[in-house]
């Protein structure tokens, strides 16, 4: 396998599959479509569907089933970028290579298409119930699943739980409990959200699901403490988003409290606890082993 290729293969796949599902920019909303559409298509590594997808397959699905989901996980997590730039949380200017949304439409219409992507997610993943390949009670089922999962993880017991604590918190020191709690939420809730639905979509079983769920847990942790690690010693340029932003605003983030040389230390550790996780599960699973291991020496 040539991982370089795969991973191009598999991003332009998601690619494709995200636009089909993009708000038209008509009618008196056209600047509100326009704003969400401004962020989703400025790019992104695409990795949230890219690890559903992934999980989809090596528990065997291969229906277009997915498709949806992947999509509002691709709009469940713009729409938190959007809002994490903004003035009141972050404050970054830079995103994707682009202005932020805020710096381009103004804040409250960037409050307002963070808001509009959150639900358009919503109403993409319920059009799987519509699609042929889901007739049938037991395809039924599999998608409420996903889509209770995609409600928990997003929210206060998620994402946004976490994203909570982080910034109430800018400029306090922060115990590892707090921090870990921060990370778990803020960043491995929606991987782990996204390689769950991959999973229960597939049929998984539920010992076999929790164990994903483990396995993302770690992968999540690994790529914000990485993103900590970039946010000191990476480029805008590289990047294609702000530098320095955690120390603008005081954060304490594991780069901060254990010091650089530990935290690429558990990028390693955690890294190799998931991919011993997934070796444990049944399926095809050698382009995610390879992708964790690209992600722990990633540079954007
Ligand atoms: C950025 O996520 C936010 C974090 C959880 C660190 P990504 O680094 O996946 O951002 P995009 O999607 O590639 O822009
Ligand atoms: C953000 O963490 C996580 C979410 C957006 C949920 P950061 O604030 O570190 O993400 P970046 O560095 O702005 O992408
Ligand atoms: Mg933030
Ligand atoms: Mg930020
Ligand atoms: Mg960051």
């Amino acid at each position: 396998m040539n991982f370089k290729e795969e991973l191009q293969k598999k991003t332009f796949l998601a690619e494709q599959v995200i636009r089909k599902y993009l708000p038209e920019e008509s009618g008196f909303s056209k600047n509100m479509a326009e704003a969400v559409n401004y962020s989703m298509l400025a790019g992104g590594k695409r990795l949230r569907p890219v690890f559903m997808y992934e999980t989809y397959r090596m528990f065997g699905g291969r229906e277009e089933l997915v498709e949806p989901f992947m999509a509002a996980m691709e709009m469940v997590h713009t729409h938190s970028l959007i809002h994490d730039d903004l003035p009141a949380l972050d404050n970054d200017e830079y995103r994707r290579g682009r202005k932020t949304t805020h710096v381009v439409y103004g804040e409250s219409a960037a409050i307002l298409a963070g808001d509009a992507l959150l639900n358009y997610a919503y109403e993409t993943a319920f059009a799987a119930f519509d699609m042929t390949c889901a007739c049938g009670a037991s395809m039924q089922t599999r998608i409420t699943q996903a889509l209770k999962i995609l409600g928990r993880k997003t929210g206060i017991y998620g994402m946004l739980g976490g994203q909570g604590v982080d910034v109430e918190n800018d400029g306090k020191p922060l115990t590892r409990e707090m921090l870990d709690y921060i990370y778990e939420n803020k960043t491995s809730a929606l991987i782990e959200c996204a390689m769950m639905i991959g999973a229960v979509l597939a049929g998984a079983s539920k010992e076999e699901t929790e164990k994903i769920e483990q396995a993302a847990g770690r992968i999540g942790i690994a790529f914000q403490i990485q993103d900590d690690i970039l946010d000191v010693t990476g480029s805008t340029k590289e990047l294609g988003k702000a530098v320095g932003s955690d120390e603008k605003n005081h954060k304490t983030t594991y780069v901060t409290l254990e010091g650089m040389e530990k935290a690429g230390e558990k990028v390693r550790i955690l890294t190799d606890e998931a991919i011993g996780l997934l070796q444990e599960l049944p399926g095809e699973k050698e382009f995610l082993t390879e992708l964790l291991i690209s992600l722990c020496t990633r540079r954007k």
